[in-house]
């Protein structure tokens, strides 16, 4: 199976990829993380990387593009993954679908966690991550409505969209989120 979870800053997308990779025995790739992690290694995409990140903006697609390929050839991704946090753009979802196809895969669904901004903005608060700042918060909210929330029809024209309510307890969400891995699996 190979799922994209998208939604906004703090909607849950790494919670509920924890608890589906035990359901699914695919691989988490997360770009936050992968690029927090090239950022502490003090590559120079990292280094450019870290500058975007602190500002709240989206990394440049090539940059991104570059790390997801690399880390989709690996043979673990073989039987799928969960891509959490990319694509976020246009041109990031059409090389996907290219990447895919090149590979003879493809991507069965995408959920979409939607939670309203004023529990958003109450979730970063109670962590402590580098970015969750309120005024780069703001800025990565921005940046997904403006970059970002254009995927939801692009998936939804190719009828790959599940659209869960990303508000309740985690565990009452990843029920919702297991419904719609049990619809795209119906689907195949
Ligand atoms: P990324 O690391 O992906 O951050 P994000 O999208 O801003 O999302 P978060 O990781 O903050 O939230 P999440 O949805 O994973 O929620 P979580 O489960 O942690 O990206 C960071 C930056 O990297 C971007 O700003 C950008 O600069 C760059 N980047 C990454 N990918 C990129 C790409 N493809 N292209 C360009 N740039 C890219 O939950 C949040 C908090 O809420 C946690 O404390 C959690 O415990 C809590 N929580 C979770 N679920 C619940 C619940 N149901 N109820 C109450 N609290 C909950
Ligand atoms: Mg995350």
């Amino acid at each position: 199976m190979r799922i994209i979870l998208i939604g906004p800053p703090g909607a849950g997308k790494g919670t509920q990829c924890q608890r589906l990779i035990d359901l699914l025995k695919v691989p988490h790739l997360s770009t936050g993380e992968m690029l927090r992690t090239e950022a502490r290694a003090g590559t120079p995409a990292g280094l450019e990387a870290a500058r975007a990140m602190a500002r709240g903006q989206l990394v440049p697609d090539p940059i991104i593009v570059a790390m997801v390929s690399r880390r989709l050839a690996e043979p673990d991704c073989r039987n799928g993954c969960l891509l959490d946090g990319f694509p976020r753009t246009l041109p990031q979802a059409e090389t996907l679908d290219d990447m895919v196809e090149r590979r003879a895969m493809s991507v069965d669904g995408v959920i979409e966690l939607a939670v309203p901004r004023d529990e958003l903005v109450r979730r970063m608060l109670a962590r402590k991550r580098a970015d969750d700042d309120p005024v780069v918060f703001a800025e990565r909210i921005a940046s997904f409505e403006r970059q970002t929330a254009p995927l939801l029809e692009y998936y939804g024209r190719q009828g790959k969209l599940a659209s869960i309510d990303g508000l309740g307890t985690a565990d009452e969400i990843f029920e919702r989120v297991k419904a719609a891995v049990e619809r795209f699996r119906r689907r195949r």
